[in-house]
C-alpha cells in the first residue's frame, strides 16, 4: 500500500484556544508520503507526540473526527476506507483484556466470534488458533490466566504479544502496532521483535511505530513535527 501527501487536522483544542491561538484548526499531520510492502518490517520512528498514533489511526481508517487529506492506494488502486479498514488489524498500545480468561480459550472464542461467517471446522479453528500462538510464541502460556497488570497473570511482556496474537485471531492482511516495545526491558524487546519478525514473515504488511527514546539516540532524526527522513524498508 502506499499513501501521499496524507494531512490531517482537528478542531483547535479549547485549552490552546484559550492562550490566544486564533486557527481554527491545528494541523497534526503534514504532507506524510510513504509506502508499506508485504513481508516487510516498517518501523515509523519519532518522538513522543510527534504523531506516529495518528498517522497509523489515519491509514488504518478508525478516525472518526478531524480532517483527512490525501490519498491511500492499495496495490495500485484508491482505497475505500471501509474494506482496508476490515483487513487491518490494529494493536494498541495498552490494550484492556478481560482479567479473569485463560489465553487459548480466549482466542478461541475470539476467533469464532470474527469468522462465525465462514464454515471452517472445530479443528481447523483450533489448528489455526495453536498456529498463532505458536507465531507469538505464547504456546507455553495457554493456560494461563490472563490477570491483571502487574499483579498477577501475565508480564507485561507477555501481555504486549497478547495484543498482537488477539489480533492476529482475525487473520488481518495489514496489521498496524503501536509502539509494541514501549515499557519493555531488552530482553523482553528482543523477544517482542522475535515474534514481529515471524508475523512480517507471513507475508503481512506489519507495521510498527517506535518511539526513539527507546532507539539509539545518534541514528535518528531531531525532534520536529514533520517527515524528517526515510530510509530503505527492511
Ligand atoms: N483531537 C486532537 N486534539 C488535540 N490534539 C491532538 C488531537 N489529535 C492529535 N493531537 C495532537 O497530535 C500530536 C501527535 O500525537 P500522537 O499521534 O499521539 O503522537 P505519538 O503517537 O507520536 O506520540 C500531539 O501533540 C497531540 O496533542
Ligand atoms: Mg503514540
Amino acid at each position: 500500500m502506499s499513501f501521499a501527501k496524507i494531512n490531517y487536522c482537528v478542531n483547535m483544542p479549547v485549552e490552546i484556544k484559550e492562550k490566544g491561538m486564533a486557527e481554527n484548526k491545528l494541523q497534526v499531520l503534514k504532507d506524510v508520503t510513504g509506502s508499506f510492502r508485504p513481508g516487510i518490517l516498517t518501523a515509523l520512528m519519532g518522538v513522543s507526540r510527534a504523531g506516529k498514533t495518528n498517522l497509523m489511526d489515519v491509514l488504518a481508517g478508525r478516525k472518526t473526527g478531524g480532517y483527512i487529506e490525501g490519498g491511500i492506494l492499495i496495490s495500485g488502486f484508491p482505497n475505500n476506507q471501509s474494506i482496508f479498514a476490515r483487513i487491518s488489524g490494529y494493536c494498541e498500545q495498552n490494550d484492556v483484556h478481560s482479567s479473569q480468561v485463560i489465553v487459548r480459550e480466549c482466542l478461541i472464542s475470539l476467533h469464532f466470534s470474527v469468522s462465525l461467517r465462514n464454515s471452517m471446522t472445530k479443528k481447523r479453528r483450533l489448528k489455526f488458533v495453536d498456529e498463532v500462538m505458536e507465531l507469538v510464541e505464547l504456546h507455553n502460556l495457554k493456560d494461563s490466566i490472563v490477570g491483571l497488570p502487574g499483579v498477577t497473570g501475565l508480564s507485561t511482556e507477555h501481555r504486549k504479544r497478547l495484543i498482537i496474537v488477539v489480533e492476529l485471531v482475525a487473520n488481518p492482511s495489514n496489521i498496524f502496532m503501536d509502539e509494541p516495545t514501549s515499557g519493555l526491558e531488552a530482553r523482553a524487546v528482543a523477544i517482542v521483535i522475535r515474534t514481529v519478525r515471524n508475523t512480517v514473515e507471513t507475508g503481512r504488511i506489519v507495521v510498527c511505530s517506535t518511539n526513539r527514546e527507546t532507539m539509539s539516540q545518534d541514528s535518528l532524526p531531531s525532534p520536529h513535527r514533520r517527515t524528517q527522513n526515510s530510509a530503505s524498508l527492511g
